[in-house]
């Protein structure tokens, strides 16, 4: 492989590992067409998917929310390991593990693991920190709640409205987005969970409450926040009172922590304690 390349490495259920480049859907596959189907994204470390039991239970509960027959826990574990078979120990990567409904005139789910290298822009924010635009969803954060068709709290694989979010975001100069609340209340980024530190305490928002993915790598943050000095709490939390935060991030397996440098411009935190959390969390790489 040239350098600079990214490096690929891919499993199908029922297959094992296969070419990079192979075919692995076809295009009646309502993944593609409507999609239907869920998804996780997981961060390789020494050779091994971080969280994966954690990440496994949420893709359990992301296909009950949409009717979908998963494999067992088995069954997926081993085809992890089948993507990771030839990828380099060493190397840090990201693996997406799908699962869609099928064929449309079919009745089996299509199942396969990718691992490639972490983007270049998310190692880059993880060591620089991110601007950030709030955008409003429209809706009010419990909105969800009582609306089981809104798949609140699922990964599902429909991610235009969050790569549109995005792209709105890199259109005016920034990075990423903060979704707001129709009664403006922060509630998460398009692929990355919000935590702050306020009063030695390190804080998210609730996902029960709101609908929104309950992240696994801000729940493992929190779940430990002792040994890292901070106790942990749920709160909902509005741009300004995060702004006068002690420090405020954007979390996801794949980019570990980005410190928010600015909401809307403005500056967030008072010497946040990044570095300290990065490496807290397994996420010390080289800098980009
Ligand atoms: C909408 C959304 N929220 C939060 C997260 C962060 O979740 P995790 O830490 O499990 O990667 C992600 C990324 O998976 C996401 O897509």
């Amino acid at each position: 492989m040239a350098s600079g390349e990214v490096y690929r490495a891919v499993a199908v259920l029922g297959r094992g590992a296969v070419a990079p480049d192979a075919p692995i859907l076809t295009g009646d596959d309502l993944g593609v067409l409507r999609g239907d189907g869920v998804f996780e994204s997981l961060h390789i470390r020494d050779g091994q998917p971080w969280l994966l039991e954690d990440h496994l239970a949420r893709m359990a509960r992301s296909a009950a929310g949409l009717g979908l027959e998963l494999p067992d826990r088995v069954a997926l574990t081993e085809l992890t390991g089948q993507a990771l078979a030839g990828w380099p120990r060493k190397r840090e990567g990201v693996m997406r593990l799908v699962c869609t409904r099928g064929r449309e005139d079919g009745d089996q789910v299509t199942v396969f693991a990718t691992v490639a290298d972490v983007p270049r822009a998310v190692l880059h924010g993880r060591h620089h920190g991110v601007a950030v635009l709030t955008a409003s969803l429209g809706f009010r954060a419990d909105a969800r709640q009582q609306a089981p068709w809104l798949l609140g709290g699922a990964k599902t694989v429909s991610y235009a409205v969050n790569m549109a979010s995005l792209r709105w975001a890199a259109s005016h100069g920034a990075d990423d987005v903060l979704w707001l609340s129709a009664e403006g209340y922060c509630l998460e980024a398009p692929t990355s969970t919000l935590v702050w530190l306020v009063g030695g305490r390190l804080c998210t928002v609730p996902s029960e409450r709101t609908g929104i993915l309950a992240g696994t790598t801000a729940r493992w943050l929190l779940r430990h926040a002792d040994r890292v000095g901070y106790e942990a709490g749920e709160a909902m939390v509005t741009p300004a009172e995060l702004a006068a935060a002690e420090g405020a991030w954007l979390l996801s397996s794949v980019r570990g922590v980005a410190e928010i440098r600015t909401l809307d411009a403005v500056p967030v935190g008072s010497a946040p304690p990044t570095v300290r959390l990065r490496e807290f969390l397994g996420f010390s790489g080289p800098p980009a």
